[in-house]
């Protein structure tokens, strides 16, 4: 039913190349747009990360490896300085569907990966219930970095925040570039944030979510069919809202199976 590590490429191998060649320029340009607004401070060596950003074979998992090591670099916005580690994003380079939510919280930052505290583990059920895993599909938010809401203490739980639209922007490279590298058919935004700083739109989740978009970005083969859903932190706090989530990943579920894979 799902698509699983080690499966046939899905033709797009030899585009590789190509892709890791476009990654690396759109990394470069991000980098650069940040160091001239002065977003970088002297501290952060300016040529470790368009260095990085250069991949030595261009292959996929290269070109996924050269952005890693450039959100690692990056200090392109404040929450740069605080964290503990940055959370690139993981999972299957060429899963179907990318989860995409808004930003790490202590648990993220502390491993340096996506959705592992108790929302996450929430996130893996809803996953599983649908037949995907962390290894079948992307991972990934819109900020690379934990926001913090006092940021001197990042050793404290309780310290997180929602990013916000000029944390979101200064890191939309990023995500943009995933996209991109990934070329899912399906992403589903969690949250309210996400979703509507992906659509770049104000509606309230509760009118966005269930309801398919489209994300179309310059650069990707056709656009992603877009699902935006509540948040599992929502769910956790309001576990009513656990039966529009499953009517959701039905409606994914469904799509996937309906759809040819590219
Ligand atoms: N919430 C998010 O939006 N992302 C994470 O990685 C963890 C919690």
């Amino acid at each position: 039913m799902t698509r699983g590590i080690g499966r046939p490429p899905r033709g797009r191998e030899a585009d590789s190349s190509t892709e890791a060649a476009r990654l690396s320029r759109e990394l470069r340009a991000h980098l650069r747009h940040a160091h001239e607004d002065d977003l970088i401070p002297a501290a952060a060596p300016a040529s470790k990360p368009s260095a990085a950003a250069r991949p030595a074979a261009p292959t996929r998992e290269a070109a996924h490896r050269a952005l890693v090591e450039a959100v690692r670099a990056c200090r392109g916005c404040p929450l740069g300085d605080a964290r503990r580690n940055a959370v690139p994003g993981e999972g299957d380079l060429n899963a179907r569907v990318m989860f995409i939510g808004e930003g790490p919280g202590f648990d993220e930052d502390r491993l340096g990966r996506p959705f592992v505290g108790r929302a996450g583990q929430l996130l893996d059920r809803i996953m599983a219930s649908i037949g995907l895993s962390r290894e079948s599909a992307y991972i990934a938010n819109m900020v690379k970095c934990h926001p913090m809401k006092n940021p001197s203490s990042p050793d404290s739980r309780g310290n997180d925040r929602a990013p916000t639209p000029e944390e979101m922007e200064a890191c939309r490279g990023f995500i943009e570039s995933q996209i991109r590298l990934i070329a899912p058919q399906f992403i589903v935004t969690l949250g309210a944030v996400a979703s509507k700083a992906l659509l770049r739109e104000e509606t309230p989740i509760s009118q966005l979510r269930g309801r398919w978009r489209e994300l179309s970005l310059e650069g990707l083969p056709a656009p992603a069919r877009l699902l935006p859903t509540y948040h599992p932190a929502a769910l956790l706090r309001q576990p009513d809202l656990k039966r529009a989530v499953w009517e959701d990943m039905k409606s994914l579920r469904a799509a996937m199976d309906g759809a040819p894979r590219s």
